[in-house]
């Protein structure tokens, strides 16, 4: 329960996060004061682009705003990747049928590779099979539950009618959520979920 009161994890979770955010807003400003003076690229990482990027209306992002989102980022980041891994872990311990074939597959894939090569982009490509297996992991288990959507009105959309209430049926696959609020990272995720699991197959 949400109850803001000492000892309570809530509280220790407020402490924390002020913390963080106060290390966060060093480096953001550390960082600030790098690009004015040359020694930090435009481009190198998000908190450059958050830096350098205005909001429409010739405003800036506050330094809280971004800390928060650095967090939200490390938390994804770390968090439904790993839960994802450890899932599929289980899934190909119990069919090994489907451990074999993704197996093969990404067997076939570093066979091609010299010694000690890195995997290229080619190489994520082919791994269709292990891409399928991770898909159904997370829709039969999603690594980020609770994130419901239902439509908030009747609307009709590219001619169907959707009536208000409609929400996702149990085991959809929509594990980075949907519309303007999708995982803005299931890309990235994707890649780390791949790399991951080839080289632990
Ligand atoms: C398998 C891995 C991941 C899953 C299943 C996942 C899932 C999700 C879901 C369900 C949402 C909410 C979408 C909605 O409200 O409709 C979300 C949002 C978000 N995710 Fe992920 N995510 C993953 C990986 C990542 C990674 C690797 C990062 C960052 C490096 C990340 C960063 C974010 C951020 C910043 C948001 C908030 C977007 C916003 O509020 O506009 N996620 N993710």
């Amino acid at each position: 329960m949400p109850i803001d009161l000492p000892g309570t994890p809530l509280r220790k979770a407020i402490k924390a996060s002020k913390l963080i955010n106060g290390k966060l807003i060093e480096i953001i400003k550390q960082r600030k004061a790098d690009l004015a003076d040359g020694k930090a690229s435009l481009t190198q990482d998000i908190l450059s682009h958050m830096l350098m990027t205005c909001n429409e209306d010739g405003t800036y992002m506050k330094e809280l705003d971004m800390a928060t989102k650095i967090m939200g980022m490390l938390i994804g980041g770390y968090e439904a990747v790993d839960a994802v891994c450890t899932l599929i872990v289980k899934f190909l311990a119990k069919f090994p049928h489907i451990y074999d074939a993704v197996y093969k597959e990404q067997m076939e894939i570093a066979n091609l590779k010299a010694p000690r090569e890195l995997l290229n982009w080619d190489d994520i490509q082919k791994m269709k099979h292990l891409w399928n297996v991770a898909q159904e992991v997370m829709r039969l288990t999603p690594p980020i539950q609770g994130s419901f959507k239902e439509a908030s009105t009747d609307f009709v959309f590219n001619g169907y009618t959707i009536p208000k209430g409609t929400g996702p049926t149990p085991y959809t696959y929509v594990p980075f959520g949907g519309g303007p609020m999708i995982c803005p990272d299931k890309e990235y995720a994707r890649l780390e979920i791949l790399v991951f699991m080839h080289n632990l197959v």
